[in-house]
């Protein structure tokens, strides 16, 4: 994939868009020749060639993953036609890319950047967009407004450090166990799942080194949504907890295959073509049920009660080329 000709325009912002995001407190934010607009309501993309728009709602969703995974694994679609494709040190930003109609008209743009500088600008746009009140990683339900004229800022939710256990959360000297008294209740919509603990027979002399909890009851206090947070990681394996309500901001185009393990409760997965975004198959994950995604599809999962899944994904680098390559099938077993 490269860039479109050189010979293309650079992106023409009006100049009552850029007044109005001015008025309105906005920065505007520039990334080689895109450039970007938020009013109250939309975020406004110029790219030489045209403009595209996304509710600001929905994009500064889609940008807190974005910016959270450092680009994760492969494409992030944040709608059908605007998104990055991660490479691992550079980064694709792409208009119409991977969409039949804009890439069978030549309408596409396609701009390669390193990733750290991308990812600044990204959390700069991110930090200044992001209103008090508005958790781009919360359930639309638990959160506040994305909308209006610019009022404070949110970096508490957009800054989330994350916690890293040494060995094990909940051993003498590591991590604590999320608790109502540290402030991480169990969700509300989580009611239902067990906060019961494992029995822990430790030979003596081992108690401090043996230990357990139960994941179902840690993971039904996370605050986020969509969050892919690594559990285990065995050389490759990484096996990650999320917790899923509502729907997920963007449409995931992986370079590899990725496993799904419905915990509990249900999502329904559309999935689209990689390349071309023509819809493909529903997939519905009752709990209980195993599923692969294929490397050369995108998927958006929708969950109308906050369920936890787990996404096991295989962190070896060389998958990528070796599934575009086609060397491996894009997908991993045959019945
Ligand atoms: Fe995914």
């Amino acid at each position: 994939m490269s860039a479109a000709p050189a010979t293309k325009p650079r992106a023409a912002v009006s100049k009552a868009s850029k007044a109005k995001a001015k008025s309105l407190g906005y920065k505007s934010f520039t990334a080689g020749n895109f450039k970007f607009e938020r009013d109250e309501y939309f975020a406004h993309i110029y790219y030489p060639g045209g403009r595209h728009i996304i509710p600001v709602d929905a994009y500064l969703r889609s940008l807190m993953r974005d910016v959270g995974w450092g680009f994760f694994y492969g494409t992030v679609n944040f709608d059908n036609v605007f998104g990055t494709i991660n490479h691992y040190g550079t980064v694709e930003m792409f208009i119409g890319l991977l969409n039949e109609a804009y890439k069978s008209t030549g309408r596409h743009y396609v701009e390669t950047f390193d990733a750290k500088k991308l990812k600044k600008t990204f959390e700069d746009m991110l930090g200044d967009w992001t209103n008090a009140g508005f958790d781009p990683y919360a359930a639309p339900n638990e959160t506040g407004k994305a909308f209006g004229p610019k009022k404070g800022s949110n970096l508490k939710a957009i800054q989330r450090q994350r916690m890293v256990a040494r060995r094990m959360v909940g051993l003498p000297g590591d991590l604590p166990m999320r608790s109502d008294k540290n402030g991480m209740k169990v969700n509300p919509q989580f009611k239902d799942v067990p906060q019961d603990k494992p029995e822990i027979h430790a030979e003596k002399g081992f108690e401090k080194e043996v230990h357990a909890f139960n994941m179902f009851a840690y993971t039904s206090r996370s605050d986020v949504t969509w969050n892919p947070s690594v559990v285990s990681n065995v050389k490759d394996s990484q096996f990650c907890a999320t917790t899923e309500e509502h729907m997920l901001p963007i449409g995931h185009g992986n370079d590899r295959v990725e496993w799904f393990i419905q915990v509990c409760d249900e999502i329904i997965w559309d999935i689209d073509d990689g390349q071309t975004g023509r819809p493909l198959a529903k997939v519905v994950m009752k709990a209980g049920d195993v599923a692969a995604m294929p490397s050369n599809i995108r998927h958006k999962g929708y969950s109308p009660k906050r369920s936890i899944l787990i996404v096991w994904e295989n962190n070896d680098g060389s998958l990528p080329d070796r599934h575009a390559s086609g060397e491996l099938k894009p997908y991993p077993v045959e019945f």
